[in-house]
């Protein structure tokens, strides 16, 4: 349990990125502009340091060799990307960089330990928030420009072909999107492609399980974060319709109707259940060894004073010596971020320096 809760202090507080280390750079950043994504609740801290974490170790230690080897290119796919920066309040309010300069920063550490490039050859952030793109392709321009790797990543708010790129773009994820962003997909797919998903939609009814289902037929990792008590709420108070319903989570109108006679204990399984099984249901094309569906799901579920989220892991069991290994080491982790999320004020109060022991230990 030390073990996991000094790897977390370390991700945020103690390992240099360029010289800073992540709170650094989330405080440097809105010393410059201080437009957040607020939340009023510390699940936030524990999603993105799970993503931070699968990031730093296994994903991209595998992924950067597996590139140099089959010539895969690695795309980070951050859809509901915000503004690059997470205002936490809590007790005392906390600033934390979001997903995508997560990615930018973590890969960036990786290359200069590892001294070979391990950026990732696409990064697509995607907002329907015009304010929040603008302000999030400041921050990525900001953010290369300080770290001296402007001249390595290109800025651009288009889907072009060219490598090392870092897409930024203004959309509202629909059906329409999801077949513009498949055929520019198809088009950089050459050897191999291997997507790291970020799916972070806020709320359930901003995600149809169409959309995640077109994205689930590419290779690559998938971490969505579920807000199951939310479904809950809406359904049990009628504000989501029957149409709505079949829309988020693809089901047929009798099934969809059946929802609202459920209990609260049954919509929340149901849900989380749903998206599990088409996670694992959906067969990825183009595959030449391991398994071809996401065969491996690990829930987690994360606590705050005010409700329960679950973030969800895929992957596949691809055959590889040390993949079970890894696996492990990840899961632990994941068991006990679990626990530490009881433990969210206190653990700003640790990043803050205003509080220097877990009591819960
Ligand atoms: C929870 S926030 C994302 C936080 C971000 N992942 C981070 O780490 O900072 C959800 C974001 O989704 C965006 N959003 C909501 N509905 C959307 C849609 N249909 N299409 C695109 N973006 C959407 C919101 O503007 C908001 O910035």
């Amino acid at each position: 349990m030390d073990s996991c809760l000094d790897r977390f202090i370390k991700n945020f507080k103690k390992i240099k990125i360029g010289k800073k280390t992540i709170l650094d750079w989330s405080y440097h950043l809105a010393t410059k502009d201080s437009k957040a994504f607020e939340v009023q609740h510390t699940g936030t801290l524990f999603k993105l340091d799970l993503l931070y974490s699968y990031l730093d170790f296994p994903y991209l230690h595998i992924m950067s060799r597996q590139r140099q080897k089959y010539n895969t290119k690695l795309i980070f796919l951050d859809l509901y990307s915000g503004n690059g920066l997470n205002k936490i309040k809590s007790e005392s309010s906390l600033f934390l960089c979001g997903s995508s300069l997560l990615a930018l920063l973590c890969s960036h550490n990786q290359t200069i330990k590892k001294q070979y490039p391990c950026y990732f050859d696409y990064t697509v952030m995607i907002d329907n928030d015009k304010d929040s793109i603008t302000t999030l392709y400041d921050r990525c321009d900001a953010l290369t420009k300080d770290l001296k790797i402007s001249n390595k990543l290109k800025l651009s708010n288009k889907f072009e072909t060219d490598a090392q790129l870092l897409t930024i773009r203004g959309d509202v994820i629909n059906q329409d999107f999801i077949s513009q962003l498949c055929l520019w997909l198809d088009s950089i797919w050459q050897d191999k492609i291997h997507i790291m998903m970020f799916v972070d939609p806020g709320s359930p009814g901003r995600l149809s399980m169409q959309t995640l289902t077109n994205l689930l037929t590419y290779p690559g990792d998938l971490i969505i974060l579920l807000h199951q008590e939310l479904f809950v709420e809406m359904v049990l108070k009628k504000r989501y319709n029957t149409d709505t319903i079949q829309r988020m989570l693809g089901m047929n109108k009798t099934d969809a109707e059946s929802l609202f006679n459920k209990s609260k204990a049954e919509l929340s399984r149901l849900y989380v259940k749903r998206f599990v099984d088409t996670i694992q249901g959906v067969k990825i094309d183009r595959l030449s060894s391991g398994s071809n569906y996401r065969n491996v799901v690990s829930s987690i579920k994360i606590r705050t004073d005010k409700q329960t989220y679950t973030l969800l892991f895929a992957t596949r069991t691809t055959g590889g010596k040390h993949h079970e290994t890894w696996q492990k080491i990840f899961s632990d982790y994941n068991t006990c971020i679990e626990k530490l999320s009881d433990a969210g004020k206190t653990m700003i109060g640790v990043l803050k320096g205003s509080q220097q022991r877990v009591d819960m230990y």
